[in-house]
């Protein structure tokens, strides 16, 4: 008798495989999936299976019917950081606004400070809880993105423990530099001084194989087009990918800056404008929407979701998890929030957040069940794949495979 072929073997599987030839949710009823060394040999309806599933695989076990999708993947968090800020959030309550709170010194300022004051291991300590939320709801890559440093030796501390947060939680990390989130105090009045700073930090850090993409924050409370330009001949010379907070609270016309460079997505774009979503398009530039933000900032300005849909740009749903404008631990509440918000069908946000955030963070390896893809696998307690956004909470998740294998606990 041969040796399986395969490491694993999962049988009487419904799934949303999300691949378009397949139709709605690329969905197959009697499926089956098999992996091996960690990605996917197999995907598929049963009665297609090259042979006997005792035969083919190491462990063969039943999905009892249950949905299968592609892991989660959370292409736009901040998740390590320091403190919290419920007493902003109150006083947003009483009407005081984002804007307001960032010129006063508070806002990101509050949580850099607090960020500066941790150690890496109190830094850490905050951080994982917030990834083992995410995970335990389905999500297997998460971006994280530095910000709250604005130091070269905290932004540092940050990307560290961003790549422990990954080492400690078997999630697969991909790091963002944000060192271009707000002017730190020391360069007050010095705006263009900073942003050189942050470019010689730049390689130093990418050098610690620390940085897999650069981002800044283009508004009127954060940098200008010119400087988040200079940073991105910066990342560009390194060969780095770009990404954008671009237009959350006004159009500055980051989108079409994040096109100009091919960058791999333009995040919030509220107030994004038709010219720059063809240039998007023109650029594969994925759009970002991070409807956790739009909420909690009780936001009114629709990001350009017909022309974005006529123009074919794809859209990504992340949670933007931050202890600002989005302290929101769960993608699918995010998916849920897409479609409610932004209109988005729950299918829309499935693939936006699984092969469409993949692609934001330039991975093409990730988010649908297709052969030769990852083998992260979500296993959910649902009786339709429109529920992943339908519940607001509770616990859909039955089992997580990164890889194939469930994650630590
Ligand atoms: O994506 N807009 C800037 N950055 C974050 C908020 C960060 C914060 O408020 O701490 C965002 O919304
Ligand atoms: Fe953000």
């Amino acid at each position: 008798m041969s040796a399986p072929r395969w490491d694993g073997l999962l049988l009487d599987a419904r799934l949303a495989t999300l691949r378009e030839e397949l139709g709605a949710y690329g969905a197959i009823a009697d499926g089956a999936i098999g992996w091996k060394d960690g990605v996917i040999a197999f995907a598929g309806r049963r009665d297609e299976l090259p042979g006997d599933p005792a035969t083919l695989a190491t462990t063969v076990e039943s999905a009892g019917g249950r949905w299968l999708t592609p892991a989660l993947v959370d292409c736009h968090t901040h998740l390590v950081f320091a403190g919290d800020r419920a007493p902003e959030f109150e006083r947003r309550l009483q009407g005081v606004s984002y804007e307001t709170i960032a010129r006063e010194g508070g806002g990101i300022l509050s949580t850099v400070r607090a960020t500066r004051a941790a150690d890496e291991e109190a830094l850490l300590a905050a951080a994982l809880p917030r990834a083992l939320a995410l995970r335990a709801d389905g999500v297997a890559t998460v971006e994280i993105k530095s910000g709250y440093g604005l130091d070269f030796d905290s932004e540092r501390k940050m990307l560290r423990v961003a790549r422990r947060v990954g080492a400690e939680t078997g999630l697969d990390v991909r790091t963002t530099y944000l060192a271009a989130h707000a002017l730190p105090p020391e360069y007050a009045g010095r705006a263009d001084d900073y942003i050189a700073a942050a470019i010689e930090w730049l390689p130093r850090l990418h050098g610690e194989g620390l940085v897999d993409a650069v981002d800044a924050f283009c508004e009127g409370i954060g940098f200008s087009p010119a400087q988040t330009r200079r940073l991105f001949d910066a990342a560009r010379a390194l060969g780095l990918p770009v990404k954008l907070h671009a237009d959350q609270l006004s159009d500055l016309g980051g989108g079409g800056i994040v096109a100009d460079y091919a960058g791999l997505s333009a995040d919030h774009i509220e107030w994004t404008n038709g010219e720059a979503v063809t240039a998007m398009a023109r650029a594969g530039t994925v759009a970002v929407l991070l409807p956790g933000a739009f909420h909690v900032l009780r936001e009114t300005k629709l990001p350009p979701l017909d022309a974005l849909r006529a123009h074919g740009v794809a859209m990504a749903v992340a949670t933007d998890l931050n202890p600002g404008t989005a302290p929101l631990q769960s993608l699918r509440l995010a998916m849920a929030l897409a479609c409610t918000h932004f209109r988005l069908t729950p299918e829309e946000a499935l693939r936006g957040a699984t092969v469409h955030a993949a692609a934001a963070l330039g991975l093409r390896d990730r988010g649908r069940l297709a052969l030769g893809q990852r083998a992260d696998i979500a296993e959910w307690s649902i009786a339709h794949p429109a529920e992943l956004c339908y519940w607001l909470g509770g616990s859909l998740l039955h089992t997580l495979r990164l890889r194939g294998t469930p994650p630590p606990p």
